[in-house]
């Protein structure tokens, strides 16, 4: 995505799952996109445009008379907006954008949009089997209107079955997707993150203080960009980014194996991972006892290194390492691209508030054969899309 914000028109229709359409708002913007409400008389009856207007910071169309600063809202946001999305979209709403009908601010502003449209569908399974609403949906997908879900599970109404409203990650990805490049398309990226777990027994172990926010957010960015995404994660409190194959693992161990495995179909890896640098040489296989057994001294040995280990069997493939250090962070990551073999170490100074574990944002520096490049403090999902555009001219040289 640019630097630029992009523009997201929100068209919330009248179904219990409007409230989905809140966290779909936060979602965007935490995504870096600006946010735009447009929303049915029988949307208000289910939130309020109160809710809106603050979760925005901008006034909600509701009607096509009285939009604060404008004559025209309809035409406005729809030459405001990069992409909309119809959240929950209604059987009603459906057939009149098949129909092209307009006869309220929500399906006015529609019609008059130019950009690409995302349609989110909620309503009973009866609803969205019926051959009317399967019509339209075809009719729509025909003109290159884009759908999310529906899923199936319960539905408000009781019934089982397709007419869930996709998850709010999945409406959130797919939007990101119709506005932004797919330039990582036919590429498969493998990427590591979190901390690793170091057995001492079966209850206690050694960590760090990863929580894994930043290789989750290259994962997500690069699936978005239309790449092929494995992750292989150690322990995180974290969700599967949409689009993304997740592989679980506990130790460095477990994950060097992983990683090894899964580099044999990968064209880019990245190595965001706080891999432990040391294990215990014998765990224990029953739990110690303080009394009896003493664990005032643990005997370690040194993890494999798997960046190294990729970075030797790579070829011309692209490797990415990080660094995180507390001091002379520059020397330490010029250090381990000359002594791992990458192609690219991304330096972090953990220490800054800004740059530290768990974060929201990261404050980076690139550092490649060709020198260093000193970027801001962005967010998590900026710093991401940066270090996916280094791999790009990389991929392509
Ligand atoms: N790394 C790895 N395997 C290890 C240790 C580290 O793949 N066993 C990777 C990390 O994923 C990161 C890079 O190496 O991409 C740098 O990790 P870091 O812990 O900063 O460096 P170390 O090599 O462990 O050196 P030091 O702890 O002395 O800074």
């Amino acid at each position: 995505m640019s630097a630029e914000k992009s523009h997201v028109l929100l068209a919330v229709c009248g179904g219990i799952a409007a409230y989905k359409a809140c966290e779909v708002l936060r979602g965007l913007q935490k995504a870096g996109c600006e946010v735009r409400v447009t929303m049915t008389g029988d949307a208000e009856r289910f939130v309020g445009a109160t809710t809106f207007e603050a979760l925005s910071g901008a006034p909600v169309a509701t009607s096509l008379y009285d939009y604060p600063g404008s004559a025209i809202p309809h035409i406005e946001l729809a030459e405001w907006a990069d992409a909309a999305v119809v959240v929950p979209a209604t059987a009603n709403v459906v057939a009149k954008m098949a129909c092209g009908i307009a006869d309220d601010c929500l399906t006015t502003t529609l019609l008059a949009c130019a950009c690409p449209v995302l349609v989110a569908p909620g309503m009973n399974v009866h609803m969205w089997q019926s051959l009317a609403t399967q019509a339209n949906v075809a009719a729509l997908r025909e003109r290159g209107v884009s759908f999310v879900g529906p899923d199936s599970g319960r539905l408000a109404c009781g019934d089982v079955g397709e007419g869930k409203l996709a998850g709010v990650d999945e409406i959130v990805f797919a939007a990101l997707a119709l506005l932004g490049p797919r330039d990582l398309d036919g590429l498969s990226v493998l990427v590591n993150a979190g901390p690793t777990h170091e057995a001492i027994d079966p209850v206690r172990y050694i960590a760090n203080r990863s929580t894994g926010k930043m290789g989750y957010a290259i994962a997500e960015a690069a699936a978005r960009r239309g790449a092929e995404v494995t992750l292989v994660s150690g322990p995180t409190a974290l969700p599967t980014p949409a689009g993304v194959r997740r592989v679980d693992v506990e130790s460095a161990a477990q994950m060097h194996d992983a990683m090894l495995a899964e580099f044999d179909d990968a064209d880019v890896a990245i190595c965001s991972a706080a891999v432990a640098d040391y294990t215990p040489a014998a765990p224990a296989d029953h739990k110690l006892k303080k009394s009896r057994e003493h664990l005032d001294a643990i005997a370690l040995t040194e993890t494999a290194d798997i960046l190294a280990d990729l970075c030797a069997k790579k070829g011309p493939r692209v490797v990415v390492g990080f660094a995180a250090e507390t001091d002379d962070l520059l020397a330490h990551a010029q250090d381990k691209l000359e002594h791992k073999g990458a192609d690219l170490i991304v330096a972090n100074d953990v220490s800054r508030p800004e740059s530290t574990f768990g974060a929201d944002t990261n404050r980076v520096a690139f550092v490649t054969a060709g020198g260093v490049e000193q970027l801001e403090t962005m967010p998590l999902h900026g710093v991401a899309d940066a270090i996916l555009e280094a791999v790009l001219r990389m991929v392509a040289r």
